[in-house]
């Protein structure tokens, strides 16, 4: 699958629920939001149908999202399914590591090689406030430990920089790649529609972030994990780890950009933001070929996306990234 641009696109993320057990303030309102109807969300077995139909196009890489990935029932079934799709070679989480503890071993077992673990502080009261769920910091931290027990690799550490809030302590997570082989991945505040004063108000550029981390240490720009990312990452002489920046704001990456999004309710999008979204499921539920679709929404994929801070027209009005899997 090459675009119009030509970007090869060969990584699907694909959104298992819209729920999530966390409210962190940057994503969710505190009351949650209307979720999906049952009968709105694809079954497992029509998400592994897609993805067969797109790795016979010139799928390789899958990554599992949310909402919450893991308060979806018995997803290491998915993982098995998937896993056996030929052409696909990697499969990847991305999670808030509460439920991780529990899965660890059974996810590992089914061939997910890698997770994305989402942490905003290392306070545990700052990590809770931030989550709006009381216990959040104790749940996450032994989530953490069993993606390293049962050796997942690479280990990437998300972290949602906002101003008052966390951003004392990007010199404190930078400090732990010396320590450990975790990749900090420093992302800026997206703009959505349930987070538009912290957009405004709390934002840090990466820009910012990285300028204090050098004032810990010499910082090298390295390769970085596997993965291939938006993310550019920096390296301490002799770390084990490295730090990342995520810039949708200061910098966009688009043009580098490998991948589509499928919503939990079967919408194939072929960017995180904008209102272009083809909707599979209604076909697939009809018996229509997908190929079609799928090649369509590869030809109309934007070139760029159109953020603006403090606003949410450049993210299409979405509410929330848990909408379309972040
Ligand atoms: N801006 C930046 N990052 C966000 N995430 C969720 N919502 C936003 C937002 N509005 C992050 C989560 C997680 C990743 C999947 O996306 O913290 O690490
Ligand atoms: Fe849940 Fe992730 Fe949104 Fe936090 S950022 S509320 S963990 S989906």
């Amino acid at each position: 699958m090459i675009d119009q641009f030509g970007r090869p696109i060969e990584y699907l993320r694909i959104s298992v629920t819209d729920k999530c057990n966390l409210r962190c303030v940057y994503c969710m309102p505190e009351e949650g939001l209307p979720w999906l109807k049952r009968e709105e969300i694809l079954s497992y077995e029509e998400i592994a149908e897609i993805v067969r139909v797109m790795a016979r196009l010139g799928l390789r890489r899958v990554r599992l999202t949310g909402g919450e990935p893991l308060v979806r029932r018995d997803l290491p079934r998915l993982v098995e399914m998937i896993a056996a799709v030929a052409g696909i070679e990697d499969i990847a989480l991305s999670t808030n590591a509460i439920l991780l503890e529990e899965y660890a071993d059974a996810l590992r077992a089914v061939g997910v090689h890698r997770v994305n673990i989402s942490l905003d502080s290392l306070q545990p009261e700052r990590v809770d406030a931030i989550a709006r769920r009381a216990g959040s910091y104790q749940k996450i931290m032994g989530g953490i430990a069993a993606a390293e027990r049962v050796g997942f690799s690479p280990i990437k550490i998300n972290m949602v920089v906002m101003r008052g809030r966390n951003d004392d302590e990007v010199e404190d997570f930078a400090r732990i790649t010396r320590e450990r082989p975790w990749h900090v991945r420093f992302i800026e505040v997206m703009p959505t529609g349930s987070n538009l004063e912290i957009s405004k108000d709390e934002f840090v550029s990466c820009y910012e972030v990285l300028s204090r981390i050098r004032s810990i240490g010499e910082l090298a720009a390295t390769e970085g994990p596997s993965g291939n990312g938006p993310a550019r990452y920096y390296r301490f002489a002799g770390a084990p780890g490295s730090v990342g920046v995520i810039t949708p704001l200061s910098h966009t990456y688009c043009d580098r950009c490998n991948r589509m999004r499928l919503t939990a309710d079967g919408h194939l999008r072929p960017c995180l933001f904008g209102d272009i979204q083809t909707n599979l499921r209604d076909a697939l539920r009809r018996g229509e070929p997908l190929e079609p679709l799928v090649e369509e929404t590869l030809r109309i994929k934007p070139e760029r996306h159109h953020l603006v801070r403090g606003s949410d027209v450049g993210s299409g009005r979405l509410v929330a990234l848990s909408q379309v899997g972040g």
